[in-house]
């Protein structure tokens, strides 16, 4: 099991870094590049765990890729959704939960069996969500009780599924993309509607791919492809703004420090964070703001600020969902109290994410009191995390309970902490953040640089 021992960092700071590609552009490239017919180019491509089981279940339904890691670009020589084999391997997808649900969506519009399979977070988390309309659709999918492994197609049938008119009683673009995969290879058409809108990737893909797709609102409509093949194309991933969340954080709460994240996707469904900034008067700019491959992107200046406490609730929640626990480090640093309300989501993520979150907050010292949809924060107005000392192992030591986002949180607070942070389970930044550990001590090399 790996750990990493983090310490305070003092200012004046002033950096520039590029954070890795978006986990679900990265994964939804694979998918289409894979789907659709022609070479589709993939720059900036995330190497991260969960990425790459995607891309490997596609290689066993032989697909032919060619991955050149230094450069993060990758190449997908799409033959059609028809060309997709049966494969007699289990298609194993980690940590991911984006790739469980979005490929069980697609593969159960193919006329053979898959069988997806994940690790032990992964076999934990709720998969009815997408099981159950798919199921309406004419999909059949055998499970352990709504849990993977799922075993999607069992009779190998070559049923075409029926377009479906959804009303998800979640905001879940992995339920919403689900059913758009699905959809594409189904009868007629498939409309989804959400009660909030949810990242909106996949739409976007569509249309740059020549699919017939048409929003309106939080109700998306795709009229499937009638053995009509999508287009290649060329794609472009910007910086991933749930893994820029965490420099974005570490910038505001450190003293005398101005970071500029280069190239960050700045998808209106995405920058929750921005919107909670300015609430709680984070200072920050965007400059350089260009459209890529039909995605925002921009680069971000984040400043040292005196952060204000806030109530973080409703249609805001899905566009800053994967950066709560970040957030809860940014309320912790707050003068006053910070309300996170509308958030049950958190306990079905990698880990329970409202308890783990509130676990990591504890252990820094932070008063904190857990509601079964978020949690209430009592900010420090500034002053350092005091961390609490294992008896037994005289260090402080946070748990991130193998949850990717968890270590990454307690990271950025350490660096803010008056004693030294030791943080349990690292490895598992590898599955959205690999490098994380070392760009984050870069911040070293900048201190005493002025501009
Ligand atoms: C994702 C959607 C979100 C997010 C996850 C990635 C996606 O999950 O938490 O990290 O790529 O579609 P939900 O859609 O289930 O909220």
């Amino acid at each position: 099991m790996a750990q990493e021992t983090i310490t305070k960092i003092q200012g004046p700071i002033r950096a520039e870094i590029k954070v890795p590609g978006d986990k679900s552009i990265s994964h939804r490239s694979v998918i289409f590049g894979s789907i659709a017919e022609g070479l589709t180019e993939v720059e900036d491509f995330l190497t991260g765990e969960d990425c790459l089981c995607t891309m490997k279940a596609f290689q066993k339904l032989g697909v032919e890729m060619e991955f050149n890691e230094p450069e993060k670009k990758l190449k997908i020589q799409g033959k059609g959704l028809a060309a997709l084999k049966a494969s007699d391997l289990d298609l194993y997808l980690g940590n991911s939960g984006t790739a469980m649900r979005l490929l069980a969506g697609l593969f159960s519009s193919l006329p053979f069996t898959t069988t997806l399979t994940g690790d032990e977070s992964l076999s934990g988390r709720p998969m009815k969500r997408v099981i159950n309309p798919l199921s309406e659709m004419g999909a059949v999918i055998n499970s352990q009780d709504g849990k993977a492994p799922l075993i999607i197609n069992p009779e190998a049938s070559s049923k075409k599924l029926q377009g479906i008119s959804y009303e998800s009683p979640i905001a879940s673009a992995q339920v919403k993309s689900s059913l758009l995969l699905a959809g594409l290879n189904a009868e007629g058409e498939t409309t989804v509607t959400e009660p909030h809108k949810s990242r909106d990737h996949l739409e976007r893909m569509l249309e740059y791919f020549g699919a017939d797709i048409s929003v309106s609102g939080n109700k998306v409509s795709l009229k499937a492809l009638n053995n009509k093949n999508l287009k290649a194309q060329k794609i472009v991933v910007p910086s991933d703004i749930s893994s820029a969340a965490f420099f974005l954080v570490a910038g505001a709460i450190l003293e005398n420090t101005e970071i500029k994240l280069l190239n960050v996707g700045i998808n209106p469904t995405r920058i929750g964070i921005l919107e909670i900034f300015d609430k709680m008067n984070v200072s920050y700019e965007l400059v350089n703001k260009r459209l890529i491959a039909n995605e925002p992107v921009a680069d971000i200046i984040i400043k040292s600020s005196r952060i204000t406490a806030t109530t973080i609730e409703g249609d805001v929640i899905p566009k800053l969902i994967d950066e709560i626990p970040v957030i809860a480090i940014l309320a912790a640093q707050a003068k006053g109290t910070t309300v996170i309300n509308d958030a049950e989501e958190l306990r079905v993520k990698e880990s329970d994410r409202v308890a783990t979150t509130i676990s990591m907050l504890r252990a820094l010292g932070v008063e904190v009191e857990e509601k079964p949809d978020g949690m209430i924060i009592q900010g420090r107005d500034g002053k350092a995390f005091e961390p609490m000392v294992d008896k037994d192992l005289q260090a402080c030591m946070i748990d991130s309970h193998g949850d990717h986002r968890l270590a990454m949180s307690s990271a950025v607070a350490a660096l803010h902490s008056n004693k030294p942070v030791t943080i349990l389970q690292t490895e598992f930044v590898n599955t959205s953040f690999p490098g994380f550990f070392e760009l984050l001590k870069s911040l070293n090399h900048y201190i005493g640089v002025r501009s």
